[in-house]
This record gives structure tokens, C-alpha cells and sequence, in this order.
């Protein structure tokens, strides 16, 4: 059965992190990163299979999905990879600490680039480690990263790049040029680079997506690539993530902090994994292009509405809205009073914006949108 992406589901019922925060409340949740859509059906009937069978001990990652995982990096990105170059683990959160924890010295500093998804900011914190941030910049209407002010952030202590790309929360996707600038400052300043590409899979309008490890060999040698099928298939309840390190010295120094405090991916999440990266690409085609629909419907909308700007949306379905010409006091609360719950932009390092996620059916899209016409026609009188 394909999946309607139209059909409202009730999330009340769940538990749902995302519905839990308003529940009881007139407030549409637009915040956290998972969408009010099922999963495929092939990933659902993996599942079932796998709970019918009755018997749950302890799992690791199969030959299949290890040689799923090799050749879809062939096939997407022409990028060779061995078996052995993954590592498997609950969550791409617990990938960024264990970078920290396992690549800085105590007196070593990560830098990253702002604004971006905040356990960015928490991992260097969580282990007492320094962060020096750069602000991406606005030109012409795009963000661009700062060379400049990344290569002026690589001096000293600096000794990890973590990188976000896509970038949540602006939506951009990296070109091989910038890849390629960034790889080289990394080069000339021994900067080890964790990038987060979970993202990779939701880059919408055929744009490609370029690991930053498939840049070159030195790129390979120094690069952390953290993903998971969590953001695309909607399985974030499952726990299933993946890194791939081909330079043995950082596999080890990023597993060694793992040792009884960050176990494996639960049994489900690897059967979830599995089907969806093996059997669910036409299901992800027709998402990016409901997804596409929906960014196009919210742009236009916000184009007609005075006062809130959206960055250009490359990909992800969390659009990065430019709130300060309202002059509001207190965004978040100001939305929320009208019933929209979106994701401060302070949390990610700039507080003119809002984060709306737009992953839903359309119907719930029109209904933010009529609220948030509502709520800056009455911020204007
Ligand atoms: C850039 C980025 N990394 C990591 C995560 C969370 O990953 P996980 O749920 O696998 O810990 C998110 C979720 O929004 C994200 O946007």
C-alpha cells in the first residue's frame, strides 16, 4: 500500500514527544524533528515479522544491512567503503558526544559553525570541553559558510570540525566547492571533522548530497560521517543510527568512550534500518516530493506575509523563518499564545528566527499557516 502523505494520523494516543508538549493545549506542534507521517509499509511489515517471531535477545548488525549500508554509499555517492568501517549505535546525539569525548583533549576545542542543531553546542560542554562558534553568513539570499571565519577558528586548540550538513536549521546543502575549501582548511590545520549528515537522504529538488568524506582521501582520513534512517523514514523512536570511519585510530578513539555507557541499537531499529534503506527508495522519492510540495505551499504563503522571511529550503523539512522585522518581545511565547509551537531560534544560536517543521500533511500546514497569518496581522496592531 503506498502511504498517503495527505492522511492525518492521530499521535495523541502515542506518547509522542512532539504531541506530548501540547497535549490538552490549542497549539500546533511544529517543532521537534519527526514527521506525522507512517513509515513505509515495507518497514512496517519487517517489523511485524520480526515481533511475530517471539524471541528478542541480544542483536547485532547483519552481513546484509552492513553490505546494504556498503553499497548504497556505491550507488549514491560513489563512495567505497568497507563493512568494517561501520559503527553502529543508538542515535546520532550520542555519535556527536562520543566525538568529543573520544577526539579532544582536555585542553582541545571543537568549532562549528552557527546557528545549528543545539546538542552541537552540549557535546564539547557535556565532556568539559571548549566550543568556539562562527556565524554562517547571509549574502544575495543564501547562507554561505565563512571560510574565513572557520580558518581564523582552526588556530590554537582547535582540533574538531563539527559539521552539519544538511544544515538544520537553515536547510542548506553543501556544495563539492565548499566541501572541498572546508576539507582543505581542515587539512592545513589537523582538524578532525565530525559531520553530521543525517540529513543526507531529505535534500529535496535532485541537488545532490555529497558526504564530505567522499571528497578525497585526506577528506576519508579525518572525517567522522554520522547518519541514520531516522529523519526520512520516521523511525527517531527506534534508536538506530550508524557512523562510518575508515581511519582505524579515530574508529577506535571514537568507540573507546562508548564502553558501558552507549550499547547497540535495539533489535527493532536494526530490523527497521534494514528495510528501509533496502527496500523503501520509491517511497522516499515520493516523500521528497510531498515534502517539496509542502516547502513551495509554506513560501509562498510567508511571501505574503509581512514581517517573516524564509531561508532558501535546500532540504529538511524545517524551515528556517526570520521573525525580527515583527519586533516581538518574546518570539516563542508569542506564537505559542496563538497556537503555533515552533523551535526558538535561540536554541540553535540566533534568536530573530523560529524553526517550523513542515513535515505533516498538508491540511495541518494550512492550518499553521492561517495561524500564522492570524497571529502578525494582530503583532501589527
Ligand atoms: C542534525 C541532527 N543530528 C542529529 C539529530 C538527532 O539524531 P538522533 O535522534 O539519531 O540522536 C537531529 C534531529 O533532529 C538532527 O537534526
Amino acid at each position: 500500500m503506498p502511504t498517503d502523505f495527505d492522511v492525518e494520523i492521530d499521535r495523541l494516543s502515542t506518547e509522542s514527544t512532539k504531541f506530548n508538549k501540547y497535549k490538552d493545549l490549542d497549539i500546533l506542534p511544529l517543532w521537534v524533528a519527526d514527521m506525522d507521517f507512517q513509515s513505509p509499509a515495507a518497514v512496517v511489515e519487517a517489523l511485524q515479522n520480526r515481533v511475530q517471531h517471539g524471541v528478542f535477545g541480544y542483536t547485532e548488525a547483519s552481513a546484509a544491512l552492513k553490505n546494504t549500508l556498503v553499497a548504497r554509499m556505491k550507488t549514491f555517492y560513489n563512495w567505497d567503503i568497507q563493512p568494517d568501517d561501520l559503527v553502529f549505535f543508538p542515535g546520532v546525539v550520542a555519535g556527536l558526544n562520543l566525538c568529543c569525548a573520544g577526539l579532544l583533549q582536555e585542553d582541545e576545542a571543537a568549532v562549528t559553525a552557527t546557528p545549528v542543531y543545539h546538542p552541537f553546542f552540549a557535546a564539547p560542554e557535556n565532556q568539559g570541553r571548549e566550543l568556539k562558534r562562527f556565524p554562517m553568513s547571509y549574502e544575495a539570499g543564501t547562507w554561505q559558510f565563512p571560510m574565513n571565519a572557520l580558518e581564523r577558528a582552526s588556530v590554537g586548540n582547535s582540533r574538531l570540525l563539527m559539521l552539519c550538513n544538511p544544515f538544520n536549521p537553515i536547510g542548506r546543502t553543501l556544495t563539492r566547492t565548499e566541501l572541498e575549501s572546508i576539507v582543505d582548511i581542515s587539512v592545513q590545520n589537523d582538524l578532525i571533522i565530525c559531520s553530521d549528515e543525517i540529513h543526507c537522504d531529505l535534500v529535496l529538488d535532485g541537488r545532490p548530497h555529497i558526504p564530505t568524506a567522499s571528497i578525497s582521501e585526506a577528506a576519508a582520513e579525518r572525517t567522522i560521517t554520522l547518519m541514520a534512517p531516522s529523519k526520512t523514514f520516521n523511525l527517531a523512536g527506534l534508536g538506530g543510527s550508524f557512523a562510518i570511519i575508515q581511519n582505524p585510530l579515530l574508529r577506535e578513539q571514537f568507540e573507546a568512550p562508548r564502553a558501558g555507557l552507549v550499547g547497540n541499537v535495539n533489535l527493532l531499529g536494526y530490523t527497521a534500518m534494514q528495510a528501509a534503506y533496502a527496500d523503501c527508495e520509491g517511497w522516499r522519492q515520493e516523500l521528497l516530493r510531498y515534502l517539496e510540495g509542502n516547502r513551495d505551499y509554506l513560501s509562498n504563503a510567508i511571501e505574503n506575509i509581512p514581517g517573516i522571511h524564509m531561508s532558501p529550503q535546500e532540504s529538511t523539512y524545517l524551515a528556517w523563518l526570520n521573525v525580527a522585522e515583527l519586533g516581538l518581545n518574546d518570539p516563542p511565547d508569542f506564537f505559542e499564545q496563538k497556537g503555533l509551537g515552533m523551535s526558538p531560534g535561540e536554541q540553535f544560536g540566533d534568536n530573530r528566527f523560529m524553526r517550523l517543521n513542515f513535515g505533516c500533511p498538508r491540511v495541518q500546514l494550512e492550518r499553521a499557516v492561517a495561524r500564522l497569518e492570524a497571529a502578525v496581522s494582530s503583532a501589527k496592531h
